[in-house]
């Protein structure tokens, strides 16, 4: 097939863990005979810098008229004295919105070679396969927001529709349905009035789903259970703050935040998808950078907005068979363990899929 792939790299590690990713749909592409057509574009701080403007309009454009777009990091040390709309991270929310992506799908990968990687104990990890489905243009991202100043506080607002809360949810039962049945609402309904409109109108979509069993929990108990039973957990369905802040704690599961991919989509069949971590500026131009997160997102972009599964699960199976083999990236490793570079172990991954 024909598809036609934007890249967004960013700034810091996104710039390296898209060149991973890249190079993986380009083999992917020779060996099952597709034609995948990759554009560039500038986002964030690196936008900032060239075009002053942390989405600039031929970026948004160029998306419009793709497939799918693949995503690395945004945000930096240059850019942490700006405020509002002059901030690298806002120009990833106003694309998130501007192409109307409202859900957000945040798989925590669990692989048996990474157990001892992670710092919970091993019994804790067996059986754990969690989704967590976060709402991504609504909530306290985007209501009114002031910076504040000596003479007036800073505010922040908080705002949920029924529609909103309805649409996400429906994504969260429909993808409950093909898992386990289970959905985990997560709220803040003791105290936010957001919270008990979600949690209404979530029992009410409940009722389309009598096959998917529900309940409800509070923010903080889930922050706890995912540590204590994360066995109990299928899809997590959650506001847009709650799920930034949780599936960054569920990816511990995995062993490293590195591991983790997403999806970010809308009514039609475009999708953003992008890496959860951040663009980790500790650690950008070493080379070390853990890619699996970016190339498990272009796995996510392979099955979502190009229908092609089977490609998908190629490349999930790489990443299995490389850990398998023992090949670890720094985050991955205990003091004295050794680890490959990014490009070493992207290379190892291609090598897999042949
Ligand atoms: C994420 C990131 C972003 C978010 C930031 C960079 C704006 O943390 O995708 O999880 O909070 O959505
Ligand atoms: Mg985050």
């Amino acid at each position: 097939m024909k598809a036609k792939i934007v890249l967004l790299p960013g700034d810091g590690i996104g710039v390296e863990v898209l060149v991973a990713a890249r190079a993986v749909m380009e083999r992917v592409a020779e060996l099952r005979g597709h034609q995948f057509h990759f554009e560039e574009a500038a986002i964030g701080g690196a936008a900032l810098d060239t075009v002053g403007i942390s989405l600039p309009e031929a970026t948004l454009e160029l998306c419009k008229q793709a497939d799918a777009a693949l995503l690395g990091a945004v945000g930096g040390p240059s850019w942490s004295h700006l405020r509002g709309s002059n901030r690298p991270e806002e120009g990833l929310l106003r694309i998130r919105q501007e192409l109307g992506l409202f859900a957000n799908l945040r798989p925590v990968p669990v692989f048996p070679a990474l157990i001892d990687a992670t710092p919970l104990k091993p019994h804790l990890l067996e059986g754990v396969n969690i989704l967590v489905v976060r709402e991504l243009t609504g909530g306290i991202y985007f209501g009114p927001r002031q910076e504040g100043d000596e003479n007036q506080p800073a505010t922040d607002t908080m705002l949920y529709s029924v529609l909103e809360v309805e649409r996400i949810a429906h994504v969260a039962f429909l993808a409950a349905r093909a898992r386990q049945g289970h959905v985990t609402s997560v709220d803040k309904a003791n105290v936010l009035a957001t919270s008990r409109l979600w949690r209404r109108t979530v029992d009410r979509v409940a009722e389309d789903y009598p096959d998917v069993e529900l309940r409800h929990l509070l923010v903080d108990a889930c922050a706890m259970a995912l540590l204590r039973a994360p066995a109990e957990f299928d899809v997590i369905l959650t506001t847009n703050m709650f799920g930034d802040i949780l599936s960054d704690e569920a990816s511990m599961l995995s062993g490293s935040l590195g591991m983790l991919p997403s999806a970010c989509l809308g009514e039609g069949r475009f999708g953003l998808f992008e890496p959860v971590h951040g663009s980790a500026p500790d650690v950008a131009g070493s080379g070390t950078a853990n890619p699996i997160g970016a190339i498990l997102s272009a796995a996510m972009l392979m099955r979502h907005s190009l229908d092609l599964e089977d490609e998908a699960r190629a490349i999930e199976k790489a990443v299995e068979g490389t850990l398998s083999a023992g090949l670890r990236t720094a985050d991955l490793c205990r003091e004295g363990e050794n680890h490959v570079s990014t490009r070493d172990f992207t290379e190892a991954i291609i090598r897999t899929l042949e």
